[in-house]
């Protein structure tokens, strides 16, 4: 049993936000791109779609249904968290010093998050919060409002993940965007390294050592 494990959480109170696809791009990050040992653990009880692209058998690290008993052999643990929060969650979510949050960049959706951290007593005295927007298209300008009222307003760390088609693609084929290098055509490239690099900016916030 590896005690060193440490736990980063990815969760939202709000649906289809990206939780999956950021637990499984950052988890192939520190796996495929940096080499560290890693497992992701799909706390969702139904539709578990990580353990869907699991199944698709392509990914290089494990992903693991539900919290095991035993502590995974893996320098990190990535959870992926369902839509909600209740006790059993809550315990698992106390176990990371790391909570990435994704948000869509839309005002609504800003004050709901904002307001759930608070209710939930998401603080920063406990954890590393990292405010991911998630999904942004840069020509919108009240897209662009809401990346500068979250930059502006919140002492959490923030990163930026733009709306690209190369997400799902790649989620569809069962990989993340580092292992999918050279599993995408030719023409997908450019997008395919520009994901890399934003989701690597992200994994840089995230100071494990
Ligand atoms: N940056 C992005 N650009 C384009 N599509 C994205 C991006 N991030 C996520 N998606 C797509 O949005 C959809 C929802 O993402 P995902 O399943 O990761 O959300 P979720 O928060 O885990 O949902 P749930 O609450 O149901 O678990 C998926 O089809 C995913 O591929
Ligand atoms: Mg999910």
């Amino acid at each position: 049993m590896n005690s060193k494990i440490q736990f980063i959480s990815v969760w939202s109170p709000k649906g289809g936000v990206g939780k999956t696809s950021l637990s499984i791009n950052l988890a192939d990050c520190f796996h495929s791109y940096w080499g560290w040992s890693v497992t992701v653990i799909d706390l969702e009880p139904r539709q578990q779609s990580a353990t869907w692209i699991h199944k698709r058998g392509k990914l290089p690290f494990p992903i693991l249904t539900g919290m095991p008993n035993k502590k995974p052999q893996a320098k990190l643990a990535v959870l992926d968290f369902p839509p909600w929060m209740d006790d059993q969650l809550r315990v698992y979510l106390n176990l990371s010093k790391y909570v990435v949050i994704p948000i869509r960049p839309s005002a609504l959706d800003y004050a709901a998050i904002t307001q759930a951290i608070q209710d939930y007593q998401i603080e920063q005295e406990s954890f590393e919060i990292i405010r991911v927007l998630n999904c942004l298209d840069s020509r919108r300008s009240e897209e662009r409002a809401v990346e500068h009222t979250l930059k502006q307003t919140t002492q959490d760390k923030v990163a930026v993940v733009k709306n690209r088609s190369i997400y799902p693609k790649v989620i569809g084929l069962g990989l993340g965007v580092f292992s999918a290098k050279g599993e995408v055509e030719k023409s997908n490239n450019q997008q395919l390294y520009e994901a890399q690099a934003e989701i690597d900016s992200l994994a840089r916030l995230i100071n494990v050592r």
